[in-house]
């Protein structure tokens, strides 16, 4: 993929330096880290029918996150909206989640595959094993979260913001460092959003559990692209970190603003809204919503502040 006619033909981040011959110069404990990965994936990987079958029931009567979750929770938006719609509305954000899931993690194997194909020499052994099960993990949960859609009749949503993809067409012509950055900050927002919303005895239990079972997974990736991108902090150089601290500025924030709240919400409803669902301002008022603000400081605290240790996000 390269960038397309309407962006710019280069971006600071193609500045950086890739050292052919070690693309990551691990210590032996972060080298032992990606090898504990490994084989742990190796053993424990899930499989597409160990979460969702062919004779799997999802029960849509019953709640498929915490109510108090709702993107409108403890607006007046909310209180317009009888139960009926309210369930609907959930379970059409639900499906966002599953979505969002889908866009982010088909595009995934094509990135880390074209690195081992292009840094092959590059990677120690246990790099080039984890880029790959990464891949292999993610098709399989593109599997699931397809399957998902498919038995709770929810549609695919649209594919997100250019604030979010802006980056991809230049992502398989830089530092690979950077397709791990930019995994880890969608990934890592999207599975704390997911996790801290589903696992309650209310929720729908094969909801639930699919999402409990990605997580298990998701941790895995999580702490690889933190060795990763901290590895690569500690040895580049200092205006190669200036790049891409700007280039990263805003993307927590933005793809923070995208899991709290999303502007297609009424294409993804059977009724007609009391409210515009599109419109950027109303999106403004629902994500800074006193219940919005209290749960995204809890649920994003330790991401915002690995971010910040990095020099990457200031707020
Ligand atoms: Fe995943
Ligand atoms: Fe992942």
């Amino acid at each position: 993929m390269q960038p397309s006619a309407n962006q710019p033909a280069t971006n600071p981040l193609m500045q950086l330096n890739v050292n052919r011959e070690v693309v990551f110069d691990l210590s032996s404990s972060e080298s032992r880290v990606i090898k504990q990965l490994v084989n742990v994936s190796n053993d424990e990987s899930m499989t597409l029918t160990s979460i969702i079958d062919h004779d799997t029931i999802i029960d849509k009567s019953l709640l498929p996150k915490r109510a108090d979750c709702a993107w409108l929770y403890g607006t007046k938006y909310w209180d317009m909206l009888d139960e009926r719609q309210k369930m609907e509305v959930m379970w059409a954000e639900v499906g966002r989640d599953a979505s969002m899931f889908i866009w982010l993690e088909q595009l995934l194997p094509p990135f880390y595959v074209g690195y081992v194909n292009n840094y092959r020499e590059g990677f120690a052994k246990e790099i080039y094993e984890y880029f790959m099960i990464f891949a292999k993990e993610e098709i399989v949960h593109t599997l699931m979260f397809r399957k998902w859609l498919d038995l709770t009749h929810e549609q695919l949503w649209p594919a997100p913001s250019a604030r979010y993809s802006g980056l991809l067409p230049y992502i398989p012509h830089l530092h690979p460092v950077i397709g791990v950055l930019w995994t880890l900050t969608v990934e890592w927002a999207a599975e704390t959003n997911a996790i801290f919303q589903t696992q309650k005895p209310e929720v729908e239990p094969v909801t639930k559990k699919m999402f409990h079972e990605h997580h298990k997974e998701e941790v895995r990736h999580i702490t690889f692209g933190r060795k990763m991108v901290s590895n690569w902090f500690e040895n580049a150089p200092e205006k190669d970190k200036a790049i891409v601290r700007g280039a990263f500025a805003n993307m927590l924030d933005a793809i923070i603003d995208l899991m709290t709240y999303n502007t297609d919400l009424q294409k993804r409803v059977s009724f007609q809204l009391p409210f515009d669902a599109s419109d950027e301002a109303f999106a403004a008022e629902i994500r800074n919503s006193e219940n919005n603000q209290r749960i995204n400081s809890q649920r994003f605290a330790e991401q915002k502040e690995w971010y910040k240790q990095l020099g990457i996000c200031h707020a």
